[in-house]
């Protein structure tokens, strides 16, 4: 028998401040029209003063333990994806463990930046693998609304503020493709691209610091390399891109991710998209599209999906899974 990562339960929140792209014309030279013709971005969500990553991760936390028919104590572990902690220490992770009143288990951040989450389920499933937990809470949250530097206008146009969250439990299966749960992983970095997306601050500058981007550049290793780690895990699984029901890929760019679908075969209509309505939400933004899309109708059990994602390293990678 093989032991799988099935996924029980998924949920989201997003802040309730919603800003329009015509906010951003009245504080910098931009235009609602550049915004959604370079990005697809039309609006995103920022966290009100004080609302912190870790209060979006246990909003998120909630509806999926909910969505799972679950209780904190039922979880073992806790991952939260997060580049925007709350604090330098302790992890944004155990604050949530505290918030949801979870007395057991462990919990930790991982730092991928945007591919956090990819990361953070091919932790989880290694967790559960190897049997150090049976249920796994994995979050991705984040208030990138904290880092921006206002007036880089080629920047703070593109992120938002939110969190998702998926519970994972180890179950027996067949041990084939057609098995429910993580079917495969493909994780990849490269610390030569370090300079192309970055914060200019944190421990040894004694800042929080602002983000930094070479948009362009970035952009250019993006469509290659995620369509080829996407493909390398749907190799790792026995499949290819015909199998695919559904592409749910990192939302940071609409023309990132119609350049990945097209290089990888497949029609726009198998392509999860939330890009427009919540913008860049870095390691939040792949739970929070499957949770919408759950929502839509889209993604229905039985279903095979593809995660990629790609961000600040480069750090990039693939998850193949059947909900
Ligand atoms: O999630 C982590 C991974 N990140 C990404 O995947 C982001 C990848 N990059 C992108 O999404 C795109 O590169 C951007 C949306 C950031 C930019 O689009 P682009 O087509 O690559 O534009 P560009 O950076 O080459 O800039 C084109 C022009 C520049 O003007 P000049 O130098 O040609 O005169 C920029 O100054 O657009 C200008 N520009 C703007 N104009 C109006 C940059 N930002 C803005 C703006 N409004 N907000």
């Amino acid at each position: 028998m093989t032991v799988r990562a099935v996924v029980l339960g998924v949920g989201h929140y997003l802040p309730e401040r919603v800003v329009p792209n015509s906010y951003f014309e009245t504080t910098l030279e931009t235009t609602d029209e550049w915004i959604q013709s370079r990005s697809g971005i039309q609006q995103r969500h920022f966290a009100a003063e004080g609302e912190t990553t870790s209060d979006l991760g246990t909003h998120a936390a909630r509806a999926a333990l909910a969505d799972a028919n679950l209780q904190p104590d039922d979880i073992d572990a806790i991952i939260l994806a997060t580049s925007t902690a709350d604090l330098t220490f302790p992890s944004a992770a155990t604050m949530v463990q505290s918030a949801l009143g979870m007395e057991q288990g462990f919990a930790f951040d991982l730092q991928a930046v945007c591919a956090g989450f990819v990361y953070a389920l091919s932790t989880a499933n290694a967790l559960i693998l190897s049997g150090q937990a049976k249920r796994v809470l994995v979050i991705g949250a984040e208030t990138f609304s904290q880092i921006m530097d206002w007036t880089d206008r080629g920047t703070c146009v593109l992120f938002g503020d939110g969190a998702g969250a998926l519970v994972l439990e180890a179950q027996e299966c067949a041990g084939n493709s057609d098995d429910r749960g993580i079917l495969s992983t493909d994780l990849n970095s490269d610390g030569r691209h370090k300079d192309l997306l970055y914060v200019d601050g944190g421990v040894s500058m004694q800042t929080t610091g602002h983000l930094r981007m070479q948009g362009n550049q970035v952009f250019r290793h993006a469509v290659e390399k995620l369509a080829a780690t996407a493909e390398t895990a749907l190799t790792k699984a026995g499949l290819s891109s015909e199998d695919v029901d559904w592409i749910v890929p990192h939302q940071a760019n609409i023309r990132i991710i119609q350049g990945t679908a097209r290089k990888m075969g497949l029609e726009m209509e198998r392509v999860v998209v939330t890009v427009q309505d919540h913008g860049n939400t870095s390691a939040a933004s792949i739970p929070l599209a499957l949770s919408v899309a759950k929502e839509r109708g889209q993604i229905k059990p039985g279903d095979l999906i593809v995660t990629e994602a790609i961000g600040g390293g480069l750090a990039w990678g693939a998850v193949v899974l059947r909900w």
